[in-house]
């Protein structure tokens, strides 16, 4: 079975409700009949009920066992209203400018997870990153353990020696562009947690990648990462994380034993934390279009689940993402 599909199962053994803010685009609706179809999830689609209805009749898609929230005229809408204000009032939000924020399909959906009408959120086959980002960071907020919202790509490659039988996490592809040493560390701690939840994997075996390996080249960004790695095992003592060291050390066992030795990750990691953003948005892109893994992109470090897609997401992505965030506010312990 591959990733994706032990997600599914696990998703579908404990039903969840997930809210799809851009509830009239036409992948988004045909997603939600398949959710339904599948007893993957149970879909919340934000909209107007009629151009929902209408979208669906075009596509042929079947709207039984899909809930439609409409911002205007919502019996909750006043609730909303209220708790927006009282969370950001102390930023300077005034109430008339939270009642026009809950209006927003986006707003409205954040606010039904926050407030547990929602299990979880998945945008982004219209609207960018930072659109879906902003709101969750200013309202869902981060884990109580943890300093940062951050992202894992879960890439399930063709070779099977790699990783945990094909399967790596890779930290962070999307949201911090330059992680100081100790949100370095976070992003490492985070990454492990995806590898245990999402991918099944019982002992996460983290990486520090860098250009040099123990030492091996000396510059300001290799020290913040040997900075991050000390960091890292305060935060997290029990876990098995090492660096710095490059790709290849990481991943080849003959490479980690000559270049870091007695290392417990070397040769053998399964997540692999990127020193930025440009590095780790590269790094996912080569292992996809060269390397041919398949790539899922989750969020992590939120309080509540919500995740991004591509704007040129397929409506099975829509579908994934929908399970990943569904097993992913299954772990959600507040
Ligand atoms: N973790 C936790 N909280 C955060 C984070 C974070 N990573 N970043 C910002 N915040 C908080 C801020 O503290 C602030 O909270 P407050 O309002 O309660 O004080 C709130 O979020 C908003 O912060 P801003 O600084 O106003 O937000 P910003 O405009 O910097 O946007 C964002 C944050 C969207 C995450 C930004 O960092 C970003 O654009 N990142 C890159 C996204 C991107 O383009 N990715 C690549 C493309 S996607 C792809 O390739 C698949």
């Amino acid at each position: 079975m591959s990733m994706i599909e032990r997600v599914r199962e696990k998703a579908r053994a404990d039903r969840k409700t997930i809210v799809f803010p851009e509830g009239c685009e036409e992948r988004t609706v045909q997603a939600a009949a398949e959710l339904v179809a599948e007893k993957l999830a149970d879909p919340i689609l934000i909209g107007d009920p009629d151009e929902i209805k209408k979208e669906a009749d075009r596509l042929g898609a079947d709207l039984t066992g899909i809930r439609i929230e409409n911002p205007t005229g919502s019996e909750k809408f006043a609730d909303y209203v209220h708790a927006l204000y009282e969370l950001r009032k102390a930023k300077g939000i005034t109430l008339q400018a939270a009642e026009g924020l809950v209006l927003d399909p986006m707003y409205y959906g954040i606010m039904m997870v926050k407030m547990g009408d929602a299990d979880g959120l998945v945008s982004g086959a219209v609207h960018t990153t930072g659109d879906m980002l902003r709101p969750a960071l200013q309202i869902i907020k981060t884990k109580p353990d943890m300093k940062i919202v951050s992202s894992s790509f879960l890439m399930d490659c063709p070779d099977k020696r790699l990783g945990e039988d094909g399967l790596l996490v890779y930290a962070d592809c999307v949201v911090v562009p330059s992680p100081s040493e100790e949100e370095l560390a976070y992003i490492a701690v985070a990454a492990a947690d995806t590898a245990r939840t999402l991918c099944g994997i019982e002992e996460p075996r983290v990486a520090m990648l860098s250009f040099s390996t123990k030492g091996s080249a000396k510059h300001e960004s290799v020290s913040k990462v040997q900075r991050a790695v000390e960091i890292a095992h305060k935060i997290a003592p029990d876990l098995l994380l090492d660096g710095e060291m490059q790709f290849d050390a990481a991943l080849v066992p003959e490479i980690g034993a000559g270049k870091a030795k007695g290392s417990p990750v070397a040769g053998r990691a399964n997540v692999l934390i990127f020193p930025d953003l440009q590095a780790g948005n590269i790094g996912y892109k080569i292992t996809q279009r060269i390397g041919g893994a398949e790539c899922f992109a989750v969020l992590q470090g939120l309080q509540k689940p919500c995740n991004d897609l591509s704007r040129g997401c397929s409506v099975s992505d829509i579908v994934n993402t929908a399970a990943m965030t569904a097993v992913q506010a299954q772990s959600i312990k507040l």
